[in-house]
């Protein structure tokens, strides 16, 4: 049977192109218990880079203190083989990492916040106003620089700590993080927790505030909402979604959070409703198995799991 099936009536005429925003990398690695080594990272970006993709966050120069597990990014960054036509943005919450980032080579930054205050202390013991004070002095470098700058807003349908999340506080820090320069909004689902009708509610408030064309979906997959969420989404006119290969990730400061959607998963629903993002499914898929090996256990990929080619978990 073809993958591809009719597409849903809500994403009829819309643009039929949907960039993939790998994060296996960085969000998938952050949350490891154990060190991976920094060649595993460096084959997993460049077995990463001949899939098709065109985005692939590769790291994320925050204190080593708070996140060991990315403590080599300098090294990995330098390691890889970047190819032309492909983006490695990475992580960076202040001018240190930003200065960090640059001496490693990277071209484009993503800065991040949260919608909710009580997260947004533990994850980077900031205020919401207090970081995006620190965003401003990297903005103005990065536009100095000629670095594209991203920006993600955190738990943006439940706070771990919080709880509810005012959806006026999404719209107002994904408007101030556009109004400073970001040229697109990452909205993250941080611990899992929203729901589709939730989700849609969400995006439509922001996008009265900011462009669709500069936003984009970030589903952690932990209640098994991620796909229907970003279906729902795809029905409001986002293009851009996050998600990371063999469904690893979470956030080390926020309670309860679990890996990402996966990206094989996600591509299949796509190729399913007809939109393309220019990506390889088996070869994602044979990345995502290759990466579980690597974590030893057994891949987060349904597609994957069902391509027959998973090994049992070890
Ligand atoms: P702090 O302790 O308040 O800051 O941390 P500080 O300025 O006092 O710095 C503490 C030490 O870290 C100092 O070193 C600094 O020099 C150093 P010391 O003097 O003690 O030797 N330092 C740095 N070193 C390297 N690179 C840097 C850097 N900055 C300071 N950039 C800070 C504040 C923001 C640094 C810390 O809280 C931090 O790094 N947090 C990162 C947490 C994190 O990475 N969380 C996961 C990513 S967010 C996420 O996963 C959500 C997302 O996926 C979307 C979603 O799912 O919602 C994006
Ligand atoms: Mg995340």
């Amino acid at each position: 049977m073809s993958r591809s099936d009719q597409g849903s009536p809500g994403l009829r005429g819309a643009a039929d192109r949907v960039r993939i925003v790998e994060v296996g990398p960085r969000d998938g690695l952050q949350n490891e218990k154990t060190i991976i080594p920094a060649a595993t990272k460096i084959e997993l970006i460049d077995r990463l880079s001949a899939t098709g993709l065109e985005t692939i966050e590769a790291t994320s120069f925050v204190s080593p203190k708070w996140v060991p597990q990315l403590a080599d990014a300098a090294e990995v960054f330098a390691g890889i083989a970047r190819r032309p036509g492909i983006r490695y943005p990475v992580l960076v919450p202040n001018e240190t990492g930003y200065a960090r980032a640059r001496e490693a080579g990277a071209e484009e930054v993503a800065v991040f916040t949260a919608a909710s205050e009580a997260f947004n202390q533990r994850n980077i013991n900031a205020t919401i106003e207090e970081s995006i004070t620190r965003f401003v002095p990297v903005l103005e470098r990065a536009a100095a620089d000629g670095v594209a700058v991203r920006g993600y807003v955190s738990t943006v349908l439940g706070c771990p700590y919080q709880g509810e999340v005012p959806v006026a506080d999404v719209v107002r820090v994904a408007r101030r993080l556009h109004a400073l320069g970001c040229y697109e909004i990452s909205l993250g689902d941080t611990i899992g927790i929203g729901t589709p009708a939730k989700a849609r509610a969400m995006l439509r408030a922001v996008a009265a505030e900011v462009p669709i064309g500069a936003l984009a979906v970030h589903f952690h997959d932990t209640r098994g909402q991620a796909l229907a969420n970003i279906l729902a989404c795809l029905e409001e006119g986002v293009r851009v979604v996050d998600s990371a290969v063999s469904g690893t990730g979470g956030c080390p400061y926020a309670r309860g959070a679990t890996g990402n959607v996966a990206s094989e998963d996600v591509v299949y629903m796509l190729e399913g409703l007809g939109l393309d993002t220019g990506i390889d499914l088996d070869r994602l898929i044979d990345t995502g198995l290759w990466l579980s090996r690597q974590l030893q256990r057994e891949t987060s990929s349904k597609v994957a799991r069902a391509s027959g080619r998973a090994e049992p978990a070890v």
